[in-house]
C-alpha cells in the first residue's frame, strides 16, 4: 500500500496503477461503514483495478470551528484499516497541499443543497463539491463510493458529475447501522455514554413513521408531529431539521404521494447527528 501526501505524488502513483481506479473519499476515523465502501470498491475494481482511499478533514466543508477542531484523526488506525481492506493508495494531504491560499473557485450546487443539511450548515455543500471535484482530479478515478447515509450529499455529488460532464461513475452504498440502529459515524465516539444509549431514538423514530406510512398516515404534518414528539421525548437532544422532501427534488413535500425521505439532524451537545428514512406510499 502507497500512503500519498502530495497531488503530483497521487496522480504519478495511479498513473502506474491499473484500471478501474475507484476513489473512496474520507474525512478518516474510519468505520465499518466507511469499510464498507471500501469492500464494496474493491469488488468493483475486481483483479485488474485499483482501490484508492482519500482521508482528508476538508476545512472548507465545516460550518463550526469547534467541530473542524474536534474532529477525530487517528491517522495510523485509518492506515491499518486500509492496508487490511486491500486499498493500493491512500491520499493523505495537508490542508496547504489542498488550498491555495488565495484559492477563488468553488463549485455551487443550487437545487439540491438549499434544504436541509444545506440550510442548516451554509457553504457545507460548496466545500463538498469543490473537494470532491478536486479528489476526482487528482486520483484520475473511473468511478466513486458514497455512503447512502448522507443522502443529500450523494444527491448533490450525483447532480454535480451530471450538470459537469465529470467522467466519474458514482456508486452509492447502503447505511450501515450498529446492532441498536444508530448509523455509524465519526462524530459517535464523542458522545457520552447516556448520549450513545439515546442516540439509536433516531432510528427508532424513523421506523416509527415508516410503520405510521404502512398504517395510513399520509400528511407531513401527521408524520413530522409523530416523529418530533419522539424526540421530544428524549431530554439530551436538540433537533436541528425535520422535514419530509421529495426524494428526487429534495423539496419539502405536505402529502407522501410519491416516494420521499423523512430527514433529521439533531445535536447531542456540540455532537451533530444525521438519520433519513425512505417513504413509499
Ligand atoms: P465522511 O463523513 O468521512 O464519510 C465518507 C463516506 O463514508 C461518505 O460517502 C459517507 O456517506 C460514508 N459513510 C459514513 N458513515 C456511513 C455509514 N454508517 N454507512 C455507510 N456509509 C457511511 O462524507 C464525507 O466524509 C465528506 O463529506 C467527503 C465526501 C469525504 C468530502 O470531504
Amino acid at each position: 500500500m502507497t500512503v500519498v501526501t502530495q497531488a503530483s505524488e497521487l496522480r504519478a502513483s495511479m498513473a502506474s496503477h491499473g484500471q478501474p481506479r475507484v476513489l473512496v473519499p474520507t474525512m478518516g476515523a474510519l468505520h465499518a461503514g466507511h469499510l464498507a465502501l471500501v469492500q464494496h470498491a474493491r469488488e468493483v475494481a475486481g483483479a485488474e483495478g485499483t482501490v484508492v482511499v482519500s482521508i482528508f478533514v476538508n476545512p472548507i466543508q465545516f460550518d463550526r470551528a469547534g467541530d473542524l477542531a474536534a474532529y477525530p484523526r487517528p491517522l495510523a488506525a485509518d492506515l491499518a484499516a486500509c492496508r487490511a481492506a486491500g486499498v493500493a493508495v491512500v491520499f493523505v494531504p495537508e490542508v496547504a497541499a489542498m488550498y491555495y491560499p488565495d484559492r477563488s473557485v468553488t463549485v455551487t450546487e443550487t437545487q439540491l443543497s438549499r434544504g436541509l443539511c444545506g440550510a442548516a450548515r451554509p457553504g457545507h455543500f460548496d466545500g463538498v463539491c469543490t473537494v470532491v471535484l478536486k479528489l476526482f482530479l487528482l486520483s484520475g478515478c473511473d468511478m466513486a463510493v458514497f455512503g447512502n447515509k448522507d443522502f443529500q450529499q450523494l444527491a448533490v455529488i450525483r447532480r454535480m458529475v451530471r450538470d459537469l460532464d465529470v467522467p466519474v461513475t458514482i456508486i452509492g452504498h447502503p447505511t450501515v447501522r450498529e446492532a441498536d440502529g444508530l448509523a455509524l459515524s465519526s462524530r459517535n465516539v464523542r458522545l457520552s455514554a447516556a448520549q450513545r444509549a439515546d442516540a439509536p431514538r433516531l432510528r427508532q423514530v424513523l421506523l416509527a413513521a415508516r410503520a405510521a406510512v404502512q398504517a395510513g398516515a399520509r400528511t407531513a404534518a401527521d408524520l413530522l408531529a409523530g416523529a418530533r414528539h419522539g424526540l421530544a421525548a428524549s431530554p439530551l437532544l436538540r433537533l436541528d431539521y425535520l422535514a419530509l422532501v421529495d426524494a428526487d427534488s429534495l423539496e419539502e413535500v405536505a402529502r407522501l404521494e410519491r416516494p420521499a425521505v423523512l430527514a433529521m439532524a439533531v445535536f447531542y451537545g456540540e455532537v451533530r447527528l444525521i438519520d433519513h428514512i425512505r417513504l413509499e406510499p
